[in-house]
């Protein structure tokens, strides 16, 4: 009776088993020895009750399979499956453990129509286990050793990757572990879809439909795929890219293994990251690969960049045009994009810097651990067939060297989260900032291989400014009007047309401006680029929102919204740039012309000097005869320069003190005459300064915002910039010093130019040809605007 009872018991839950799967309770082994078979409707547990091994049959087929799910997920997910191709028809399957170490899948009959193989290693007494891990492993029974298992399932995945599986390839042994799709859900059969980690070149993961690639994840970069953003630090899992010359592989780990967490290649060709949330017993999708359009594998072709927010979405990348404009338009992207200008090697090509982009397909990639960028550098310039460059490695601030030896392809646009790549480009696109030109130029790899200008063509900058409209037209610098551009990709700039009459050749000019290239500062305007094609030579600065200092203060409706504290923090500013130009940096450069109109501002108010450095360049030892040169401007220069031709930092340091005293009076020194006096402004500010109310000359804008200290520092300062001796005006340092410091000041002299217009009549005159000394010059002046 007792024994009849089990029986139908049993069978009513085998029936059960077949319509619900699983529901049955095993006595909780997780070992099968020799002696031992697993039938249908019993199942092995692992260890620690994570795993269950046993018979099933997937959504809404009949068939039966041997498989490995979640003990703990109410929802059925199976994450291994053994004899997924040929499946049992009824429940009559059997698995067991043969001699010499084999885990065999039989039916009634004992025809085996699933089994392990053998490997070198054999047991005396084998066992199947099922551990924690999820791992499935055919060993013999008294050794643990993993490097002694005969069979295990982690090297033979299905479409689920767990935790602990690495997935790539073991070269000793020639494996590749992988995961494949199921058929569908209902059929575990081998599908369409399989994910690799693709050892050749430099490792990345890639997505392939029936072998032909579909997604690659981009290049490994210590921290994640490049071109896999979403995939970072999390407190769920930690993953990484083993590479060395026994394996390459991916795999995560769990940060804490109470947590379930798989990736799965689904059917549809998605492969998925989900995590099972206990709360709603349910799972919850993590990442998704691939993520859109922009990640089907070439979609832009050769030097294409796709962008996922254009539209269309592929794009060239910046100096690359699209090879078949045709195809092209008809969103026929493959045959993707060429060079503007082709390369040639022999004429030493340079490398163009491209930010914030997956890195394109490594797979003919070549790579070293421990260069650093600069090395690497050095190796692609050798190499003419070397494509690009970058670092392999971007944690730890970036090292390694990663190069390609083939077109780029599989780029795309990620902004923030993107990558640098560095891309070799005819030399004529680009001047590369390798060498300072005078002389002593430090070894200092890092300080120089960032700094890049870029050799713009003329038809851009023609089409930037459209044709050098009068529209354009900033202003008149001291060699030559200035415009506004806008360049295709957006981007705003300013091009100083230079003067066409200067006798320099193309290359001391493009040294020139390499030289300029060279001064950074935050309060100097940056030089982008140049161009120089035929008679033009043009300069390309990045563009100031705010204009300049000059048009502000000549327009009181701007001139009210400068306050005290922002003409203070502009003042710093120009004081700080003009003392890197005198003593900083390394080529030790006299302005020259410094005035308001010279003083840019961002869109934040922070001045940036512009026309440095060209004072140096040009009219250097050219002769007095020329007029078209604009090498100073009335009102701002200092008496022994304009007079004699006598030049030092001591001249811009006057000039500075001018527009010191320009800033705090909201006055222009050029066209001020007090009526009493007949001063200008200098004179003007002298005198109020002796009957000590300095506090008179202020702008009468500034109302309350004045900081009274501050004031009258900076007038005292101002002051003592413009002193007729240039010996008794203080240098650039000690500007800075005075302006932040509260220590005692020395009395200003007389100024320079004390009255108004009675010099008027000597400068003008002056058109010498000045004999020959290290500061004497020979000087044109044009009035200043
Ligand atoms: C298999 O395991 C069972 C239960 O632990 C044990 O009784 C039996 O002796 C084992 N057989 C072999 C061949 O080890
Ligand atoms: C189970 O299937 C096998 C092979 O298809 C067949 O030979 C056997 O008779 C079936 N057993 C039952 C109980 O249906
Ligand atoms: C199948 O194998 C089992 C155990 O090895 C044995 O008991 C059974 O008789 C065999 N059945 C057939 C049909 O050979
Ligand atoms: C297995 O044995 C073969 C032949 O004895 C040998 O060539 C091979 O390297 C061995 N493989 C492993 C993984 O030890
Ligand atoms: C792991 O997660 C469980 C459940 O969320 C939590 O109770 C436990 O403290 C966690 N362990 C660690 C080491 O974070
Ligand atoms: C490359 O430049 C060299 C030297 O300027 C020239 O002789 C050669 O014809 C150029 N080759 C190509 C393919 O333009
Ligand atoms: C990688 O670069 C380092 C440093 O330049 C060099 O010593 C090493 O030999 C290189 N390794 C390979 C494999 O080229
Ligand atoms: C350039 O690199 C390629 C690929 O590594 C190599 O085959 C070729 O020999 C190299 N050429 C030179 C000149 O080093
Ligand atoms: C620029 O000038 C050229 C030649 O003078 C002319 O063909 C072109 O249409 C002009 N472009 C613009 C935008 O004015
Ligand atoms: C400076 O530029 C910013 C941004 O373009 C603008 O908001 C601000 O009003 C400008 N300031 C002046 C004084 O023009
Ligand atoms: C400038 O001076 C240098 C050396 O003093 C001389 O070689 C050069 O010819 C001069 N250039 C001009 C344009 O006079
Ligand atoms: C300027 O040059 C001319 C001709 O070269 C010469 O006659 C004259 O004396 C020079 N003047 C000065 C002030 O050196």
């Amino acid at each position: 009776m007792n024994t009849k009872f089990n029986k139908y018991h049993i069978s009513l839950l085998l029936i059960i088993t077949t319509l619900f799967s699983f529901t049955r309770v095993s006595n909780a082994m997780d070992t099968i020895n020799t002696t031992q078979i697993l039938r249908d409707g019993e199942t092995m547990i692992s260890n620690d009750g994570t795993f269950e091994l046993g018979f099933f049959s997937p959504g809404n087929s009949n068939n039966r399979y041997v498989g490995i799910w979640y003990k703990k997920s109410t929802v059925r997910t199976v994450v291994w499956v053994a004899n997924r191709e040929i499946p049992l028809t009824n429940t009559s399957g059997l698995l067991k453990v043969i001699e010499p170490g084999l885990l065999v899948l039989q039916n009634e009959a004992n025809v085996t129509i699933w089994s392990t193989h053998t490997s070198n290693f054999t047991a005396r007494t084998p066992v199947a286990q099922l551990h924690d891990s999820g791992n499935l492993v055919v060993k013999d029974t008294n050794d643990d050793n993993s490097e002694n298992f005969i069979w295990e399932s982690f090297n033979y995945p299905t479409d689920t990757l767990l935790p602990g599986m690495k997935l790539g390839w073991n070269f000793i042994t020639n494996l590749e572990v992988y995961m494949s799709s199921w058929k569908s859900n209902d059929d575990p059969a081998t599908g369409d879809y399989s994910y690799h980690c693709e050892p050749s070149g430099y490792p990345q993961d890639v997505l392939k439909k029936d072998g032909v690639v579909q997604y690659k994840t981009g290049p490994w970069n210590g921290l994640r795929f490049s071109g896999v953003p979403n995939l970072r630090k999390n407190p769920i899992f930690s993953f990484d890219v083993v590479i060395n010359k026994n394996e390459v592989y991916y795999h995560f780990e769990l940060l804490n293994n109470s947590i379930i967490s798989r990736f799965t290649m689904l059917p549809s060709g998605i492969a998925q990251r989900s995590t099972w949330i206990d709360r709603t017993q349910g799972w919850v999708v993590y990442i998704t690969s691939p993520t859109d359009n922009c990640d089907i594998y070439r979609l832009c072709g050769v030097y294409g960049s796709c962008h996922i927010a254009n539209s269309p979405v592929c794009g060239c990348l910046n100096r690359f045009i699209p090879k078949n404009q045709q195809g092209w338009d008809r969103a026929d992207w493959s045959e993707g994009c060429v060079r503007k200008k082709p390369l040639n090697c022999s004429n030493g090509d340079a490398f163009l810097k491209y930010s914030g982009i997956k890195l394109p397909d490594t797979q003919h990639s070549w790579f070293n651990e421990s260069m650093t960028l600069g090395q690497c550098k050095e190796m692609c310039t050798r190499n003419c067939s070397c494509m690009a460059y970058a670092n392999l490695d971007i944690s730890r601030g970036g090292n390694g060297c990663l190069l390609w030896f083939d077109d780029l392809v599989d780029i795309k646009e990620l902004s923030a989260e993107g990558q640098d790549i560095y891309i070799r480009m005819a030399s004529s696109e680009i001047i590369l900032v390798m060498l300072c030109c005078y002389g002593n130029n430090h070894p200092d790899e890092r300080h120089n291989e960032h700094l890049e200008l870029l050799l713009f063509d003329l038809r851009t900058i023609t089409k930037a400014t459209e044709n050098f409209s009068i529209n354009n037209k900033l202003g008149e610098g001291g060699f030559g009007p200035v415009y506004k551009g806008l360049l295709e990709d957006g981007k705003e700039i300013a091009v100083k047309r230079l003067s066409r009459t200067s006798h320099q050749g193309v290359n001391e000019f493009k040294t020139e401006v390499i030289c300029i290239a060279k001064l950074q500062h935050r309060n100097l305007v940056k030089l982008l680029g140049c161009c120089i094609q035929g008679e033009e030579n043009m300069l390309v600065y990045e563009y100031m929102k705010n204009n300049s200092l000059d048009l502000i203060l000549s327009d009181p409706m701007k001139s009210k919204l400068l306050d005290w504290p922002k003409r203070f923090h502009i003042i710093n500013g120009i004081a700080r740039g003009l003392m890197y130009l005198h003593q900083d940096s390394r080529l030790r450069i006299i302005h020259r012309d410094l005035k308001g109109s010279n003083i840019l501002l961002d869109s934040d108010m922070n001045p940036k000097i512009s026309d440095f450095g060209l004072a140096r360049t040009f009219g250097g030892n050219e002769t007095g005869a020329k007029t078209s040169h604009v090498v100073g401007t009335y009102g701002y220069m200092s008496p022994e320069y304009a007079v004699d031709g006598l030049f030092s930092v001591k001249s811009d340091v006057f000039s500075f003190g001018v527009i010191v005293l320009e800033m705090v009076s909201g006055k222009r020194n050029r066209g001020f005459s007090d009526r009493e006096h007949h001063l200008n402004l200098l004179g003007h500010a002298w005198m109020l300064y002796r009957e000590e109310r300095s506090l008179e000359l202020v702008d009468s804008y500034l109302g309350n915002s004045i900081c009274t200290s501050e004031v009258l520092r900076s007038i005292h300062v101002g002051l003592l910039c413009v002193q007729q001796c240039p010996e008794d005006r203080p240098n650039m340092s000690s500007v800075v010093l005075m302006l932040s410091n509260e220590g005692v000041l020395p009395q200003a002299k007389q100024p320079g130019f004390f009255t108004g217009r009675n010099i008027i009549n000597v400068e003008t005159s002056v058109s010498s040809n000045a004999t020959s000394s290290t500061n004497e010059i020979s000087i044109t002046l044009l009035e200043g605007r």
